[in-house]
């Protein structure tokens, strides 16, 4: 969980920073089963033991942080707990969004949830705030419907994509791929430009209202199901 290698834990423990139950465990090498409830039950260093793998996180990704392991520059990871990063299995973002785009992203630990969110077969809703530069013109939502427009670049036309205006300059797009850069070329295709982009909701899942820009928190398994609905 990248608290440090075997030894650190082993002198940890011996000087009684680690609790569980109220009980100090001296010795590293006593076995305790993971369980769901075991960051309520256990201290390290004084602290609740950070949650065990299986872990889903909702961020509110905020705007110029890049979403990616190595490049330069601040990366979504910096915002979480530094020891995160040595975690093992590794945390990652469930898909990624633009440097330039905020709102909802989801990290996790868990391989086949990161794969039933992120595969091109699962088609799962993604619903995005869009500011544009231009008024609308009304030609958008029947060309993001029809099923019909192909990107510059691309080969297949796009899956159909629903669009809720809610002024000459702000929609809402509601796609179910996640081509490169897809809404900021849809609206490109459409003669506009996209001025901010922000992820509102994956499948029922909404960003929540709480969560400042570069603030995160863990979801429950009800939560995480909304994803699918
Ligand atoms: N479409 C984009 O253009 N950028 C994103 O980050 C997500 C969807």
């Amino acid at each position: 969980m990248g608290y440090g290698t075997r030894k650190d834990i082993a002198g940890l423990a011996r000087t009684g920073g680690i609790v569980f139950d109220q009980g100090e465990i001296l010795d590293a090498s006593i076995r305790i089963p993971v369980s769901a409830d075991l960051p309520r039950r256990m201290t390290v260093a004084g602290k609740p033991l950070d949650p065990p793998a299986g872990l889903v996180v909702m961020m509110n990704k905020p705007l110029g942080v890049t979403c990616s392991h190595k490049e330069a520059g601040e990366l979504v990871y910096d915002r979480l707990p530094a020891r995160w990063r040595r975690r093992k299995p590794a945390i990652s973002t469930i898909g990624r969004l633009d440097k330039q785009t905020t709102g909802l992203l989801l990290l996790t630990d868990d391989g086949d949830l990161l794969h039933r969110i992120s595969s091109p077969r699962s088609r799962l809703s993604k619903t995005y705030h869009v500011t544009l530069a231009r008024p609308l013109d009304g030609t958008e939502t029947a060309l993001f419907a029809s099923g019909r427009l192909t990107l510059r670049g691309d080969d297949k036309p796009l899956a159909p994509a629903v669009l809720e205006i809610i002024s000459e300059t702000e929609a809402l797009i509601t796609v179910t791929e996640g081509r490169y850069h897809q809404v900021r070329r849809m609206f490109a295709a459409a003669g506009n430009f996209v001025e901010a982009l922000r992820r509102e909701r994956l499948g029922d899942l909404r960003l929540h209202d709480t969560l400042a820009p570069g603030r995160w928190k863990l979801l429950n398994k009800e939560e995480i199901a909304l994803v699918f609905r």
